[in-house]
């Protein structure tokens, strides 16, 4: 993939926002169905509670509504709506349009599935956007995985849940935040991660392990090359939350500490689409992202893909 053309038009994130179910389903819950317990579970994914039972429509107007609402954006100013989703409610017609409806957007809107990747797939797409005459862009990613979760399968139930966050893109004078992308897919590696129409998750997990880390530090080794940066100079991650073993592993490899990392696995499980952007609220909320800060977002899913983008953070804190 290219480095950012000169001369494109430059976006930055104005607004961000993130929602969960109420419904709370401990490690202690998972031992009173399967044979499983929280000491297993904690140490081999870093998950001790999951949050379940959102529709994607759901929970992606409500974080795209606090998105809306920091930014300042009015709604009907709203050029486009990309929602990442791999579980939208129905098969036909997207989730997208009726989140549109209910946000009181007119604008197009569009899904993208490119699983646990597709936050940052759709956020680059939304640069892509901008850089063609969009001004104002809503993106939000957002997942239901508990529907296709097979809750008697001790090496799926304990990963997945629900959740969603939001940003809104707004088009600016200069380069803008993103510095550098990267969207990868390997399609061989489909069967080890997989869900048919009307099925369940299916998941070979050593082997998407296996995988997950080397493709994950490619893709952001890839994306810092074209950001002209170094690993030393990222200043926070945003890595999809799948396992914290995954993230450590990664953060390793690239030189990067944990301790920059943003980690919400803990308490959200493996939300998909909705990790990346439920982790980024969080950092920002929290006050973990500062202007100027170099921002790596990273993440990888089924198909396989992986996908990573730079920011330069600035403007809004
Ligand atoms: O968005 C991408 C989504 N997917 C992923 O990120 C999945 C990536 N893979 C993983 O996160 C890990 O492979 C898992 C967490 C799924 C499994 O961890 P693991 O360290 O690869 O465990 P394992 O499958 O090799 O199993 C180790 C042991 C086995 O027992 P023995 O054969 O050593 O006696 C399993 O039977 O742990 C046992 N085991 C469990 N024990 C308690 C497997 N699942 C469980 C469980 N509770 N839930």
């Amino acid at each position: 993939m290219p480095a950012i053309r000169p001369g494109a038009h430059g976006a930055v994130i104005t607004g961000w926002g993130s929602a969960v179910p109420d419904t709370v389903v401990t490690n202690a819950d998972l031992e009173k169905t399967i044979d499983t317990n929280d000491e297993w579970i904690t140490s081999r994914t870093g998950i001790k509670e999951r949050r379940v039972g959102g529709t994607t429509v759901g929970l992606s107007v409500e974080s795209g509504r606090q998105a809306l609402e920091r930014s300042g954006v009015d709604p009907a100013a709203i050029d486009g709506l990309i929602l990442a989703t791999t579980t939208p409610d129905r098969v036909v017609p997207a989730s997208s349009p009726v989140v549109q409806d209910q946000l009181g957007l007119s604008c197009g809107a569009f899904d993208v599935n490119a699983a646990c990747s597709g936050f940052v797939y759709a956020l680059v797409t939304a640069h892509g956007l901008i850089a063609m005459g969009a001004e104002k862009l809503l993106v939000i990613g957002t997942d239901t995985l508990a529907r296709i979760t097979d809750w008697t399968d001790r090496g799926t139930a304990p990963l997945f849940a629900d959740g969603s966050g939001a940003v809104v893109l707004e088009a600016t004078e200069g380069p803008g935040q993103l510095l550098g992308w990267d969207l990868d897919a390997d399609g061989s590696a489909e069967k080890f991660l997989y869900c048919d129409v009307g099925g369940l998750i299916m998941m070979d997990g050593k082997e998407v392990f296996r995988r997950a880390v080397r493709i994950m530090v490619d893709s952001a080794t890839k994306s810092m090359q074209h950001a002209g940066v170094t690993a030393e100079e990222i200043s926070h991650v945003v890595p999809h939350q799948a396992n914290i073993r995954i993230i450590s592993a990664a953060c390793d490899r690239l030189g990067i500490p944990l301790e920059k990392a943003s980690l919400t696995i803990h308490r959200t499980g493996n939300t998909s689409s909705g990790s990346i952007p439920l982790a980024l609220a969080d950092s920002l909320d929290n006050s973990k992202i500062a202007p100027g800060d170099l921002v790596l977002l990273v993440g990888f899913g089924a198909g396989m893909t992986a996908a990573s983008a730079i920011l330069r953070w600035g403007g809004v804190s």
